[in-house]
């Protein structure tokens, strides 16, 4: 194996990779890239330049990859690959973890940075480990006690539902992360929707705090990788032309909690009323759960 050259980028997570090649790593190499992003949560590697091929066989080394068969890219047909070209506007400029609106979130991505402008388009990413280790042992306590209900609102889906453990394990470290997003979770399930309201949105952006993330200046051909089971990224719109990315995503997240939740979901009791209205989008999903289950005994 060349000498590697790894340089981190802040206190909370991120890695520059100099030196590796990835367009077809060897066994001992593509050990060393898990253990980098377990180490690290996102690994950026300038200057790899790989054809869509190699980039999907990469994908492939790390686990099962998303189909998209119905996906028309502009400069790519092949199917394991999503591409997405923005010019001014049309990006992810809101703090997410991808796709928590699935029972099986994606557990990483790598991602090819085709075109980028001169300036702008950045894209930061924060550490959901260090954002649960930074929160008062109260706090904790409640966060682990808690679910949450997380949609496809921002997809124009607010049906596809799914609710996750405000905090989740790592499947490979074991470690303990904030798992709520801005972009995708509505509600916390066990308390009443003002108290889900006031403490979400405390949570959602305690995640933000600075101390928390790393934020990459792209130049074309860097390839990156995120682990999707401990970050959440944004990206700055704030760039004119164009911005091409093309994106491999391994699927099959398995979520699990630190604890279960000694509560029960809560939805107002009584009759209905003017304010049950905030109770409306979890009563069914419950009861759609609840239909599931009893579909399956
Ligand atoms: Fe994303």
């Amino acid at each position: 194996m060349s000498e590697w050259q790894i340089k981190p980028l802040a206190g909370a997570l991120g890695a520059e990779v100099i030196g590796a090649d990835l367009r077809a790593p060897d066994e001992a190499e593509m050990d060393r890239v898990k253990e980098l992003l377990l180490a690290h949560k996102v690994l950026f590697f300038p200057g790899q330049a790989v054809s869509a091929e190699q980039h999907v066989a990469l994908g492939e080394r790390f686990g099962r990859i998303e189909d998209h068969p119905n996906l028309r890219n502009p400069f790519t047909d092949h199917p394991g690959i999503f591409e997405l070209a923005a010019t001014h506007g049309g990006v992810a400029d809101e703090w997410h973890t991808d796709i928590t609106f699935e029972d099986h979130p994606s557990v990483m991505s790598i991602l090819h940075m085709v075109k980028c402008p001169e300036v702008g388009g950045d894209t930061m990413w924060t550490n959901l480990e260090q954002a649960y280790a930074e929160l008062s042992p109260p706090m904790q306590d409640l966060c682990e006690n808690l679910t949450a209900l997380h949609d496809a609102l921002p997809h124009n889906r607010p049906d596809k539902m799914s609710i996750h453990p405000v905090v989740r394990l790592h499947p490979e470290t074991g470690a303990k992360a904030l798992y709520v997003n801005e972009h995708f979770t509505r509600r916390l399930v066990e308390m009443n929707a003002t108290e889900s309201e006031a403490l979400l949105s405390y949570l959602t952006n305690w995640v933000k705090n600075p101390r928390f993330t790393v934020r990459y200046r792209w130049s074309e051909g860097t390839v990156a990788m995120w682990d999707n089971r401990c970050t959440q990224h944004f990206v700055l719109n704030d760039f004119q032309g164009e911005r091409i990315i093309q994106r491999v995503t391994i699927m099959g997240d398995e979520v699990s909690a630190a604890k279960s939740s000694d509560y029960e979901p809560y939805v107002r009791p009584g009759p209905l009323s003017a304010t049950s209205r905030h109770d409306r989008q979890l009563a069914l999903f419950l009861k759609t759960q609840r239909g599931q289950g009893e579909d399956a005994a």
